[in-house]
């Protein structure tokens, strides 16, 4: 044995439980010097055909176990719950929390040195990242990777962001249904996850900012052969990460959410990464609150990807990717270690950027002042946020009358009403969408437009609500309000009727309605019946923080790296 590793408590030892622990391995055909105290790494694997996102990922286990076994390690992959964003109902922000539960249990009860995280699909990096971070031993991230870029009839046409815009044509009548039905297969094209900068990209390119994966994973496309030798390279390097007891809590500090936030508003980043950044930081104990989401506020938007620009994934790798976002920030960036053991500006180093439509320089950007901006007012007073790069500037100064829609039913059914009392003016609400209401804080703040409005040519109006929206979605969209309208937030006392005032640039959310009614409607306000009363659903509706806090469950904050002591045999 070479050292003394967490694994030697499972196979070193020269007893009953060893050779429990050994011999049932050895069913694999795993040699006996597997178990000579070299480093054992769990791969982490998030595959699944119901989430097509990640269909990809078990090759690139493959990749990972070359790299392990080549550097002297001892690759095992296990599998965890696997998240279909686009697949799962109610959402599948309801199980982020669970998938992190799975991560972490998996990881402490087994007996690896450090973990390889495959993920790629919106809920499952931030899951992975969050149960691995509670453990804290060596982790690294490799992702899908995005599929190639939509083609249909010549044209390129991206994940969600061309669904979102080929729905309202078809509302209003520019688009048959079935041409809509056709351009389904030209949208998902290869393996690989969304590849406009929905979430999924955003976290990616998040985990890159922050140093836990290899420089580059974050925009290689998914069948691109390079992936897989990231995948290999990423097996070689975690065996080294458990030699040099390099943890995530040595990376994900103050200073990588930093950099987090400065790269996801460069990058025209998923405003679900504030909810997620939110979350990851409370799991490894760094103090980042909402408002630490502005440091990102000034800075421009770099990267020209839908929904807050033009291309897609697969451009904004060929013009050189992330290190090229990093090196145009470097004035920027905090100093802070990466999954490599120096600083992030080595991932910078040779960046070259090989197509300047597609990344911007930091002094002839695609849009000033970008990044996402939190609003604050008497309708939200811990907060809501904004995302200006994929709004209508005018839009982000507006004062209205308001809609209400008290659910997601009302909304279904009362949104293509020809008789809607709405103008291109006013200002819809949706309640009830938050993580208890819905629960789980689907991706429908980005409501409708209207019928009657579509069929006007209208395509944005402000919309506020508790929920979230796809990180492929566009428009001047408020969403994440807290708290939420089931908890009792100021939300739920809104009525159809009333104005509200919006101002991105003094970053002012405000119900125009005074004190005294307020509190006449607070006396009368019910929570809506819970619609999950047992399992899984009733633990997180118990449990689960607002928006602000990143909405992880409540016992689930801070980490626990204590050895496990006791023994199942
Ligand atoms: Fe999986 Fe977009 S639905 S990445």
């Amino acid at each position: 044995m070479t050292k003394t590793r967490r694994s030697a408590a499972w196979y070193g030892k020269l007893d009953k439980d060893g050779f429990i622990h050994r011999s049932w391995m050895k069913n694999q055909g795993f040699p006996d010097h597997a178990f000579d105290g070299r480093p054992i790494i769990g791969i982490c694997n998030t595959w699944s055909e119901l989430t097509p996102c990640n269909s990809g990922l078990r090759d690139l286990a493959e990749g990972v176990k070359r790299g392990v076994w080549e550097a002297g390690g001892f690759p095992v992959e296990f599998p965890v719950m696997s998240l279909g964003e686009t697949q799962m109902k109610p959402t599948a922000m309801l199980f982020r929390n669970l998938l992190a539960m799975d991560v972490e249990e998996s990881i402490r009860a087994y007996g690896i040195d450090g973990v390889v995280l495959l993920g790629g699909c919106d809920k499952t990096t931030p899951g992975q990242l969050m149960g691995a971070a509670s453990v804290d031993i060596p982790a690294i991230v490799v992702s899908s990777g995005p599929m190639l870029n939509g083609k249909w009839r010549g044209k390129d046409i991206g994940s969600g962001t061309d669904v979102w815009k080929f729905s309202e044509a078809v509302r209003a009548g520019d688009m048959t249904l079935a041409d809509f039905m056709n351009a389904e297969s030209g949208m998902s094209r290869s393996k690989g996850v969304c590849m406009t900068m929905g979430t999924a990209s955003t976290m990616a390119s998040l985990a890159e900012a922050m140093g836990m994966c290899l420089p580059t994973n974050a925009a290689l496309p998914a069948v691109d052969a390079r992936r897989m030798a990231l995948a290999h390279l990423t097996g070689k390097r975690i065996v080294e990460m458990v030699e040099e007891d390099l943890k995530p809590s040595d990376i994900l500090t103050r200073a990588a959410f930093e950099n987090a936030i400065l790269a996801n508003a460069a990058v025209g980043g998923s405003t679900n990464a504030v909810v997620h950044l939110l979350a990851l930081a409370g799991r490894v104990g760094v103090e980042l609150s909402l408002k630490d989401i502005e440091i990102g506020s000034d800075v421009p938007l770099l990267v020209n990807c839908m929904p807050s620009g033009q291309y897609l994934m697969e451009d904004f790798c060929y013009a050189g990717g992330m290190p090229v976002v990093l090196d145009e920030l470097s004035h920027l960036l905090r100093r802070a270690k990466t999954v490599l053991g120096g600083d992030i500006s080595a991932y910078a180093d040779g960046a070259e950027c090989f197509n300047r439509d597609v990344i911007h320089a930091f002094d002839a950007p695609l849009k000033h002042a970008a990044g996402l901006r939190v609003l604050r007012g008497n309708l939200a007073p811990d907060g809501a946020i904004v995302k200006p790069s994929a709004a209508t500037d005018r839009l982000l100064e507006h004062e209205a009358e308001v809609y209400v829609f008290e659910n997601i039913e009302d909304l279904k059914a009362n949104i293509d009403r020809d008789d809607l009392p709405v103008t291109p003016d006013t200002i819809l609400v949706l309640k009830g969408c938050g993580p208890k209401g819905y629960p789980g804080m689907p991706e429908v703040g980005n409501m409708p437009i209207p019928r009657k409005l579509v069929a006007e040519g209208v395509r944005d109006m402000v919309r506020v609500s508790d929920a979230r929206m796809s990180g492929t979605a566009f428009g001047t969209v408020i969403l994440h309000v807290a708290p939420e309208a089931q908890a009792g937030g100021p939300l739920a006392l809104v009525q159809t009727g009333d104005r509200i005032r919006v101002s991105a640039s003094e970053g002012v959310l405000e119900l125009l309605v005074d004190e005294a009614e307020l509190s006449k409607r607070r006396a009368a306000w019910q929570p809506d019946p819970p619609h999950y009363t047992r399992g899984y659903a009733k633990l997180y509706v118990d449990t689960v923080l607002q928006a602000d806090k990143g909405a992880d469950l409540d016992f689930l904050t801070g980490k626990d790296t204590r050895p496990v002591t006791r023994e199942s045999h």
